[in-house]
């Protein structure tokens, strides 16, 4: 963890669905350098508390903390000047442009007033991508033409670009192949290292213990312990996860070893 004081924190926020308690008053906290994993069984909380950070949903009740700011909810935009990105798969990017077109989208360079200025932008979107270690075959094939995973690149170069510091995956690699898998999770991996702030939603344990620093454990609502993912092992947190352990257990047992 590169920083001492979190570069988000969570405190208190709380949602509900008429009888459905989503979240029940959870505490996060999120460190700059670090992959944080959240993991817990379906319907657990997380999508809601990741909607939360980015801004598609308002809370009733408690703060979340960016960068010592508080907010009581977050407007999608709100979210992104704060620098929280959520970065999707496939919905954020436009099929038809290129990928230096898709990193620039709404924050084009332009020559003379109004003309875009196409070279400068790919020189800047071919050091981005190399900074993050993006391998794309080609910047001037539309993004229809990527795979999953590059697709993905392209998406982390784009919110990167427009200022992101924590970048936010719900099951990044869901529905991918083996070797894209193993690209965005290097991808991932190589965020943290360069200073920024991952939270990473994954339902696969090999994964999570493979790229993640701490790992939060949500079950119905609740977080149910933030652990240093070298203190434990997959089995505890599955038994975590389903409640097979609870806290006080889980804290004896951690003493112990
Ligand atoms: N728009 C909604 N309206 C009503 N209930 C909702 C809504 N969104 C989520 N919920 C409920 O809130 C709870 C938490 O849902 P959430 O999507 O956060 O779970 P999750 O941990 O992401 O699960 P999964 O692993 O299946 O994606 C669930 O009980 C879900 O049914
Ligand atoms: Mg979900």
């Amino acid at each position: 963890m590169s920083s001492v004081q979190p570069f988000l924190q969570v405190r208190g926020i709380a949602k509900r669905y008429s009888n459905i308690e989503a979240l029940k008053a959870i505490d996060l906290d999120l460190y700059t350098g670090e992959v944080l994993a959240i993991v817990g069984d379906n319907g657990a909380g997380k999508s809601t508390i990741i909607k939360i950070l980015s801004g598609a949903i308002t809370p009733d009740s408690g703060e979340i903390i960016i960068a010592g700011r508080k907010y009581s909810k977050l407007k999608p935009k709100t979210a992104l000047d704060a620098g929280i990105s959520t970065v999707y798969q496939d919905l954020a990017l436009i099929d038809t442009m290129d990928s230096a077109s898709n990193i620039f989208l709404g924050r084009e360079h332009r020559k003379h007033f109004f003309c875009l200025d196409d070279k400068r932008m790919q020189q800047e979107a071919l050091d981005l991508l190399q900074q993050l270690g993006i391998y794309i075959p080609s910047l001037y094939s539309t993004v229809a033409c990527l795979s999953g995973g590059q697709r993905q690149g392209v998406a982390v170069a784009r919110a990167i670009h427009q200022g992101g510091r924590l970048l936010i995956f719900d099951e990044p690699t869901a529905a991918m192949g083996l070797k894209e898998t193993a690209t965005v999770l290097r991808l991932i991996r190589g965020l943290a290292e360069e200073g920024f702030g991952v939270i990473v939603v994954s339902h696969n344990m090999e994964q999570v213990f493979k790229i993640s620093d701490r790992i939060c454990i949500m079950r119905q609502g609740e977080v149910v312990d933030c652990v240093k993912t070298s203190e434990v092992n997959p089995q505890d947190v599955v038994a975590m996860i389903t409640g097979a352990i609870d806290l006080e257990d889980f804290s004896i047992y951690r003493s112990k070893n």
